[in-house]
This record gives C-alpha cells, sequence and structure tokens, in this order.
C-alpha cells in the first residue's frame, strides 16, 4: 500500500515527489507535426501551467475532478488532500501518461494540509458531505461550514495568493464562510474567490436542448443569482444564440434547471448527489480560469463577492443594494474575475418575478454564513 509520506516502491525512484507518493515523469513534447490540431496542442503543452490543488480528493467529487485535472495540459503539479483514501488516488493517477505531476496527502496530524497546498496557485475544494434524499443543500450546512472554514483557513496560511474554486454546499453560504476566514487573515482578494456554479450551467443547456431540440453545447445559458433551489434564475431570454422557449415549457424547464439537482439526489437512492457531472462542470470552470491565464474573452458565471469585483457594485445596484454575493457571468483573466457584468436590467418581468424570490433566500444563506464566522470570533473575543 501506498502512503502519503512514503515512496512507491512501483514507481521509479527518480519520478518520487519530495512529499511522497507521485509521480509521473516531465512529459516529452513530440516534435510537431505539420498539422494545426497537433500544433496546437503543442502549443498548450509549453504555455503556462499551474499548480492546482483539490481538497477532498477522494470523494464521489473530488477523484473524477482529479482524473480531468490530471490529464490537463494546463496542470502541471496536482495535489491530492483528503482526510481519507488520497495515497490509493493518487498512486492510481500518478500511473496515466500524462503531464501532471501528482502527489498525495493525508491530515498527518496537522502537516498535511500544510504540504498539499503549498506552492498552490488553484485550490479547488469539493470537500464535505453531500445531499441525501430529502436534504436541501441547506441541511448540509452544520457539517460543511466547520470543513470549509478549516479548509480555507490553511490557503488562507499556506498559499494565500491562490485561486479558491468553492464546491462544498450550500455555495451560497460556504463563499461568505471564505470570505471571512480570508478577511480574518487579511488575505481576502475577493477576485480570486469563486463559487463554483457551472453545475447549473451545464445542466440549463442541456435541459433547453432537452425542450428545442439541436446539441447541448450549442446553446449557452445565463444563469444568476444563487446555487440552490429558487436562487438559481437561469435567463432564458438571454439564450446564445437566441433561442425561443415556448411559453407551456417555461415554467417545468425553469423548476427543472433550479431543482436539477434533485433528480441525481433521487436517483442515486441514498448514495449522494451529482458527482459526475459535477466533476465535469468544475473542470470547466478550473479550466477556463487555467486559459485566462493567457487567454482574454473567457466568461464563466460564477458566485462572486460583488463589491471586490470591478463591474460588481453595478450588479450590486440592480439587484437592490443589500446583496453581496451572487452569481453573474464574469470576465476572466490572470488575476482572477477582471469584470462581473450585468444581465439584470435585460432581464424580463417572468425573469425579475424569480429574482425577488432567489433575493429572499440569498440573503438568508449569506448571513448564516458570514455569521458562521463572525460570531465565532466575538464568542472568542468574549473569551478572552
Ligand atoms: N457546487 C455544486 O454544484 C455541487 C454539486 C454537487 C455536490 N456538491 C457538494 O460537493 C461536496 C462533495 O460531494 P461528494 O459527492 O464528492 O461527497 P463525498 O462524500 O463523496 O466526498 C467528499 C469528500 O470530502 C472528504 N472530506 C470530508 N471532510 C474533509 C476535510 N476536513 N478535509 C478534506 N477532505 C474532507 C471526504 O473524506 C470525502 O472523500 C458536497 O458538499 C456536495 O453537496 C456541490
Amino acid at each position: 500500500m501506498v502512503k502519503a509520506g512514503m515512496s512507491n516502491p512501483h514507481i521509479h525512484p527518480g519520478f518520487v515527489g519530495q512529499a511522497g507518493i507521485a509521480i509521473s515523469p516531465a512529459c516529452r513534447v513530440a516534435p510537431p507535426r505539420p498539422s494545426v490540431e497537433r500544433e496546437k496542442a503543442v502549443e498548450e503543452l509549453t504555455i503556462h501551467t499551474i499548480p492546482t490543488a483539490v481538497l477532498g480528493a477522494s470523494g464521489g467529487i473530488g477523484q473524477p475532478l482529479s482524473l480531468l485535472l490530471a490529464i490537463s495540459p494546463l496542470v502541471d503539479e496536482l495535489s491530492l488532500y483528503d482526510v481519507v483514501n488520497t495515497p490509493g488516488v493518487g498512486a492510481d493517477l500518478s500511473h496515466i501518461n500524462s503531464k501532471a505531476k501528482v502527489t498525495a496527502f493525508l491530515p498527518e496530524d496537522g502537516a498535511g494540509l500544510e504540504r498539499a497546498l503549498t506552492g498552490c496557485d488553484i485550490v479547488v475544494i469539493p470537500a464535505g458531505i453531500p445531499r441525501k434524499p430529502g436534504m436541501t443543500r441547506d441541511d448540509l450546512f452544520k457539517i460543511n461550514a466547520g470543513i470549509v472554514r478549516d479548509l480555507v483557513t490553511g490557503v488562507a496560511k499556506f498559499c494565500p495568493k491562490a485561486f479558491v474554486l468553492i464546491i462544498s454546499n450550500p455555495v451560497n453560504s460556504t463563499v461568505p464562510i471564505a470570505a471571512e476566514v480570508l478577511k480574518a487573515h487579511n488575505v481576502f482578494e475577493p477576485t480570486r474567490l469563486f463559487g463554483v456554479t457551472s453545475l447549473d450551467v451545464v445542466r440549463a443547456s442541456t435541459f433547453v436542448a432537452d425542450v428545442v431540440g439541436g446539441c447541448p453545447t450549442q446553446y449557452t445559458v445565463p444563469v444568476i443569482g444563487g446555487h440552490s433551489g429558487e436562487t438559481i434564475v437561469p435567463l432564458l431570454s438571454q439564450i446564445s444564440p437566441k433561442t425561443d422557449i415556448p411559453s407551456d415549457k417555461l415554467d417545468a424547464l425553469v423548476n427543472r434547471i433550479q431543482f436539477g439537482g434533485d433528480e441525481v439526489v433521487k436517483a442515486k437512492d441514498g448514495l449522494g448527489s451529482a458527482t459526475l457531472s459535477m466533476a465535469y462542470a468544475g473542470f470547466k470552470f478550473a479550466e477556463a480560469l487555467l486559459k485566462a491565464k493567457t487567454q482574454t474573452g473567457i466568461v464563466e458565471p460564477t458566485y462572486v463577492y460583488l463589491p471586490g469585483v470591478p463591474g460588481g457594485e453595478e450588479v450590486k445596484k440592480a439587484i437592490g443594494g443589500d446583496i453581496d454575493f451572487f452569481a453573474v457571468p464574469v470576465e476572466l483573466g490572470p488575476s482572477g474575475a477582471v469584470k462581473a457584468t450585468n444581465p439584470v436590467p435585460n432581464a424580463t418581468d417572468y425573469e425579475k418575478a424569480l429574482l425577488v424570490k432567489c433575493y429572499e433566500g440569498l440573503k438568508t444563506n449569506i448571513v448564516k454564513g458570514t455569521e458562521f464566522i463572525t460570531n465565532q470570533a466575538s464568542k472568542k473575543r468574549e473569551l478572552v
């Protein structure tokens, strides 16, 4: 068995990483052939690559997400952290002949998180418990809030400049928790903190295609607001390319996008929530950030702290002035969120009614997340 902190006897010693179990050789780039695809592939292999960590890497989302990152030409170092099973997941992934060097860590009396995070530029967090039938994302709060707090504390200490991508639910509250933790350590950079809402976007285009036909990938649907039930607001009037949804199908389509996660929870019958589609969606968002290091014009919906992102104040004003965290399409660049776009003024009356419901739920979720940290801080002060 391979353990973090031990070398794997089946891996060539020259390829064993400093922290333990790694590892695959640096990719040898084949001489370019005269095809455009090949040249593009070689170019991708030689552009900026980024050390990336997955926290919760052994889970239902963590494993396929780690696989997608491990085979991406944009990732050269992949660091896996979980409270269980990372040696096995790491050893498995390290046999893939991709360029990524894989290292794996367990808590190791507190040292594992530090070793996993040090030097990372992107940290993706799918750690925590998933929903079971009958649970809402908010029901997860009690357990996942503490997990996200502790992992983001590690980010604040060991890689404070990293992009932080929060997948752990309820995202509406866990992102405010992450913001408060980073603030408490004086390292909060709002352009680097993202709630991953990409699964809503992926589902929206799939479900739109189910209604109007065509290939799901041809539709881009802005999905804004939050990431739970009625806080998820698809702007179906702003589908690109312009697509008309028959009015008698609209309610059912919106409901399916808002509660699509329930279909999976029900079908898995007690064995968890979306994992494979979430891993795909999470990878798509991470890949967009990686690409934005060198490419312009990359826009993805994501849940951000509006006052700290260019263009965010405009969105905040458009949604009533008292909500700080909200998902909108955000232009990404080398330093993270470059500009939040504001699709709210162009929403139809139907969508504005959806937004009103979204605001109510979202405000409560945000306060719950923020107070989880601020109340703990004031209790600590009282004790001093
Ligand atoms: N953002 C989204 O769209 C979306 C979609 C689906 C699920 N989720 C959420 O993602 C999370 C993970 O879901 P899953 O299905 O992979 O669950 P899972 O139980 O299969 O995996 C979670 C993993 O987190 C690990 N973990 C628990 N505590 C940890 C800690 N302190 N440090 C590091 N790792 C820890 C567990 O050991 C486990 O391997 C859940 O909160 C779920 O609700 C989010």
